[in-house]
């Protein structure tokens, strides 16, 4: 009730991953950000900010992951769309966040930035973040295509592209 007045826009929700996929995102980019300021200034702030950034992107993405497969159970799309957008979507994405642990492993032992390996260490960051594009836009087209988690037109719609 609460929550219908102050954010009405709540209540068009079918679950609440979208109130948190963009968080591991921000994180994600921020830390690219500054690992990569890191390396070109040689300077141990950005790099101690950067490692933070990580750390909170793998937790972000661990629960954008959660409420993803929570989410994908029993959201309103076709067979279709579920089978071309949402299967790929949760496969990218669940490889995104096992490249986050992996990198955050890697940072911790070598905190906050490995010393050895850095300019590795960035790129596999970047491939991160590409995949990250490709799976984020699986689920775009989910919901700007199919109308998944919305209530804007009837379900199901079939997919076509
Ligand atoms: C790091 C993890 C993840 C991120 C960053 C992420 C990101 C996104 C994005 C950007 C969208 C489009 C939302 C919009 O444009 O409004 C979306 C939608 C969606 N994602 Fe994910 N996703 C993640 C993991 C997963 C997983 C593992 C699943 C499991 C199947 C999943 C299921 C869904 C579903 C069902 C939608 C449609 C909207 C909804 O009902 O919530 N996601 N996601």
């Amino acid at each position: 009730m609460i929550l219908e007045n102050f954010l009405p826009g709540v209540r068009h929700l079918q679950n609440i991953h979208p109130l948190v996929i963009h968080f591991p995102i921000a994180f994600w980019v921020g830390a690219a950000l500054f690992y990569g300021l890191a390396l070109g200034l040689r300077s141990d702030p950005m790099a101690r900010t950067a490692f933070s950034l990580l750390i909170l992107g793998t937790i972000s993405a661990v629960v954008a992951v959660a409420t993803g497969l929570y989410g994908g159970e029993g959201v309103m799309i076709a067979r279709s769309v579920r089978e071309h957008l949402l299967e790929p979507h949760k496969k990218v994405m669940i490889s995104t966040l096992g490249i986050s642990i992996i990198l955050a492993a890697w940072a911790a032992v070598s905190r906050p930035f490995p010393n050895k390996g850095r300019a590795v260490f960035l790129f596999i960051l970047l491939l991160l973040l590409g995949i990250m594009m490709v799976g984020a836009d699986y689920g775009a087209r989910m919901v700007y295509d199919y109308n998944a988690g919305g209530n804007a037109c009837s379900q199901p719609i079939e997919f076509t592209r």
